[in-house]
């Protein structure tokens, strides 16, 4: 068996969904109120991330407002984190909001897309913009695809991870399939063409799912508030749950090991679950149950 720490440790939080304290999010679901118990859990963990990846959808509405509660809540955050716009975000307005991430700024790629490398770390990491104003879905376009088409081609033997907010892949939950990411397939083949990229992680779906993509592994992660249900197949219907809240948890063990992906959930409000702490079976909120024999 191998052992030792990770040498690289980093969390993954989407779809956070801010909106004004009136605003329809956090009215239904609490938007802020669930980052500030992200952001709480992630400061918490014994074993704390070294960076975290916001994979879009960060605010509901893309207003100057809104991000500037925003930036409130992820200030507590006692790590480095990195932002990339979903299909509700506005590019200006999150500049506007965080000056200090130069990794943000106009220059950094093409057009004015919010793509960028970061280079700290034993794996490489390169943000990918999936936005197109105004609308739903997600797009790849050429200045996008070339852009990291030559940023992949620059270390090709470094262990590289991609990050962006809509999947480009199929799932299934039709009505987001529809919304999903067009210029999946030239994505496919921009990545297929190198065998150093460990995983493509993404958000917008609001739950984990996991793929095959283009030689590697494609995931989604929970969202910090509100889920999407698990409804297959069906195009005019889109449920919008309280399913546990939480995210994904990535260590880079590097070598045979690489990455590992595990999901987490935040808060511990949810059910009078049965904990196992200090050698006993405790039942939340209860005088402790009799052990279950294993
Ligand atoms: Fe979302
Ligand atoms: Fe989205």
């Amino acid at each position: 068996m191998i052992t030792g720490p990770a040498m690289f440790t980093f969390a993954q939080i989407s779809d956070f969904h801010i909106s004004a304290p009136d605003g329809a999010a956090d009215r239904m679901y609490q938007t802020a109120r669930h980052l500030e118990v992200a952001v709480g859990h992630l400061n918490g963990l014994a074993h704390r991330p070294d960076i975290v990846l916001c994979t879009g959808d960060l605010v509901d509405g893309g207003g100057a407002e809104q991000y500037g509660i925003l930036a409130e809540i992820l200030r507590a955050l006692e790590m480095p984190f990195y932002l990339i716009p979903g299909n509700h975000d506005d590019r200006d307005a999150m500049r506007d909001a965080f000056p200090g991430h130069d990794c943000l700024a106009r220059d950094v790629c093409p057009d004015g897309f919010m793509q960028y490398t970061i280079e700290d770390w034993a794996p490489r990491l390169i943000a990918l913009d999936t936005l197109i104003p105004g609308e739903t879905g997600g797009r790849l376009c050429r200045t996008r695809l070339d852009w990291l088409a030559d940023r992949l081609g620059e270390q090709p033997d470094r262990p590289t991870i991609v990050f962006m907010h809509h999947p480009p892949f199929r799932t299934g939950m039709a009505r987001m399939d529809e919304i999903g990411l067009e210029g999946s397939a030239d994505l496919a083949d921009v990545i297929g063409r190198h065998d150093h990229v460990e995983a493509v992680l993404a958000g917008h779906l609001h739950r984990y799912i996991s793929h095959r993509f283009a030689g590697t592994i494609a995931l989604t992660s929970p969202a910090t508030a509100h889920q999407i249900a698990l409804d297959i197949g069906m195009p005019d219907h889109l449920r919008l749950i309280m399913e546990p809240p939480g995210g994904l948890l990535h260590l880079w063990f590097g070598g045979e090991d690489g990455l590992v992906s595990h999901q987490f959930y935040t808060g511990d409000s949810y059910g009078d679950h049965v904990v196992f702490s200090d050698g006993e079976y405790h039942q939340r909120g209860t005088p402790p149950a009799p052990a279950i024999p294993l």
